[in-house]
């Protein structure tokens, strides 16, 4: 089995449902009011090692209670943190999350997610990455660093998925250096120009991307499942029918669970499948990290 490196955010997620969303200038009242671990690079690392893989973090906190707190969830979910460094003056990234009628508004105060450069994650990689094993990234962390750590992994030979979430552009030469590129439909009309919703749609989104460089995309489509290409053909895998609790990290869920199966050498319908498992699962739930299910619960339903 290979290992899934990811290099991505922390933060700590200030989570509170609401009955509708606040005007301007408007208070209204919450209810379930949640403090717990997130951040899109770590919900993947944790989707990827609750399934069962072998997962090591680049990222970075702060000397702050959030990030203490962080570093202890990861490391109870055996996610290997030795190469998270702690800032000695930079603040933990925070997310403030508002759920209203299961899906969310969240706004992020990247922090120390923004702390590591492009030759912090390259030594990292340099010293424990393989040929075949499989980085993973998303667009919360600087920009610049995302990029060139991509172009530095597929130098390495490793397996490369991109999320770039939440949506910037990818610039085109780095397309070349993304092996499978992971995107919603907010994602690939960013990326394209085209907003995929029907199979044609779909289709010119996932041929721009394609023709730009990237080898393999899967398009997310929320409650109606996701659409990928192998090769020339499209498949696509129908979401489960659940009942809807909180959307927070089930994109991540997916991502994560994917990049392992894809990590045991699965082919990628049967991963996507999984992957669509263990989203739905997520989505049952409030929270991110905790809502995530682990490898048994997933391979139940
Ligand atoms: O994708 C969900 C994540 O986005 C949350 O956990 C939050 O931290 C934000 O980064």
């Amino acid at each position: 089995m290979k290992q899934v490196i990811v290099f991505g955010s922390l933060n700590m997620d200030l989570t509170i449902r609401c009955e509708r969303m606040p005007q301007q200038g408007e208070t209204v009242e919450g209810s379930n009011f949640l403090n717990n671990p997130g951040g899109k690079g770590g919900n993947q690392a944790v989707a990827a090692a609750k399934f069962g893989a072998p997962t090591k973090m680049i990222a970075c906190v702060g000397q702050d209670v959030f990030g203490r707190k962080l570093l202890e969830v990861l490391q109870g979910y055996r996610v290997d943190c030795g190469e998270i460094k702690v800032s000695e003056t930079g603040q933990t990234g925070v997310a403030i999350i508002t759920c209203h009628e299961g899906d969310n508004r969240i706004i992020l105060s990247p922090g120390t997610n923004h702390e590591l450069k492009t030759a912090d994650v390259k030594e990292v990689l340099s010293r424990i990455a393989a040929p075949g094993d499989i980085f993973m990234t998303q667009y919360e962390c600087e920009q610049n660093t995302v990029l060139a750590s991509l172009e530095y992994a597929k130098e390495l030979h490793m397996y490369t998925i991109f999320n770039p979430a939440p949506a910037k552009i990818i610039p085109e030469k780095y397309y070349p250096f993304i092996d499978l590129l992971v995107v919603n439909q907010t994602e690939a009309e960013y990326q394209t120009g085209i907003f995929p919703q029907e199979e044609e749609s779909c289709r010119q989104a996932i041929e721009s991307m394609q023709r730009m460089g990237a080898k393999q995309v899967i398009i997310t489509l929320g409650s109606r499942g996701s659409i990928f290409n192998s090769g020339e053909s499209l498949y696509s895998v129908p979401a489960e029918r659940v009942e809807v609790v909180d959307t927070t990290a089930a994109g991540d869920t997916f991502i994560g669970v994917l990049a392992a199966c894809l990590s045991e050498g699965r082919e990628l319908e049967e991963s996507v499948r999984y992957a669509t498992k263990a989203a739905a699962l997520t989505i049952m739930r409030y929270g991110a990290q905790q809502a995530i299910p682990y490898r048994d619960e997933v391979v139940q339903i």
